[in-house]
């Protein structure tokens, strides 16, 4: 059986023309082990240096391969989470930390309640501020990740809309963490989770595309067909708020991992 150190080096990236290196896997199993063993390394090479490692993390089915190996080198290789700050994308607006759809469950349930991260540590945006005061919480979710000294690697999925975080269609290259309409096609994919489109939120709090960009590495998750068609957009179209996943091809250090089904087109 491959290792996870032979599975990585045996997916050699391809320099697509836009400048994005693209590693496709044979499976999304090898793609998300290869991504848990950098992300694991990172935090222990910050570790050994007595640095916090920052990282950007994200909701959605995509990751949930990568957190659960996560867990498991927490269990059984003695990987800490203790040096760990963690920056959430997005969170959708209003919703209560206990609702089955919030990404704030979702990340306790799937990560932080089985490792070691101090729960101080942990910042995912608050959907359940008010109106009145999240524009405020926005402005003060940047400030907390500036302190932190900026994120180390960000962790992406992609929307079929395009968008990176809940950045849709029409975000701007500049924007900052904020509250955002939600697309209809964001909305939709979201139904079956909600038991209804007309239960989805039509707005979220998300990092901006500017945000984003300012992590010192990016890697971007795709895997299979449903994701082939955008993924094939976002790395051939020329840059354009209307596709913001084609802002990351200005992104010096930026990977798309993707599996072979998402590779086909
Ligand atoms: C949501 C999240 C995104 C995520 C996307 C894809 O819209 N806000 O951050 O990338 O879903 O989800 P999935 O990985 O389930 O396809």
């Amino acid at each position: 059986m491959l290792t996870t150190q032979r599975l990585m080096t045996a997916a050699k990236p391809n320099v697509h023309p836009s400048g994005i290196r693209v590693r496709t896997y044979r499976t999304s199993e090898q793609a998300s082990l290869a991504i848990a063993t950098e992300i694991a390394s990172l935090i222990r090479k910050r570790r050994a240096a007595g640095r916090h490692c920052i990282l950007g993390l994200a909701t959605g089915s995509t990751p949930l391969r990568v957190y659960s190996e996560l867990v498991r080198m927490h269990r059984q290789e003695s990987l800490s989470f203790i040096n760990v700050v963690s920056f959430n994308l997005d969170e959708y607006f209003p919703i209560s930390r206990e609702s089955r759809q919030s990404y704030f469950r979702f990340m306790q349930e799937n990560l932080f309640d089985h490792i070691d991260i101090l729960p101080e540590n942990v910042n995912v945006p608050d959907g359940t501020v008010s109106a009145a005061k999240v524009q405020a919480h926005c402005h003060a979710y940047e400030k907390r990740i500036a302190e932190a000294g900026g994120i180390d690697l960000q962790i992406l999925g992609i929307g079929r809309s395009g968008h990176i975080g809940f950045n849709e269609p029409g975000s701007d290259r500049g924007s900052r963490t904020r509250l955002v309409q939600l697309n209809a096609m964001t909305r939709s994919d979201a139904a079956n989770d909600f038991s209804g489109i007309a239960n989805v939120p039509t707005q979220a709090i998300t990092m901006g595309v500017d945000t984003i960009l300012s992590a010192r590495r990016v890697r971007l998750l795709a895997f299979g067909e449903r994701k082939a068609r955008i993924v094939q957009r976002a790395l051939q179209t020329s840059v354009s708020k209307q596709l913001p996943a084609s802002f990351l091809q200005n992104h010096g250090d930026v990977e798309f991992i993707v599996d072979a089904s998402c590779a086909g087109e």
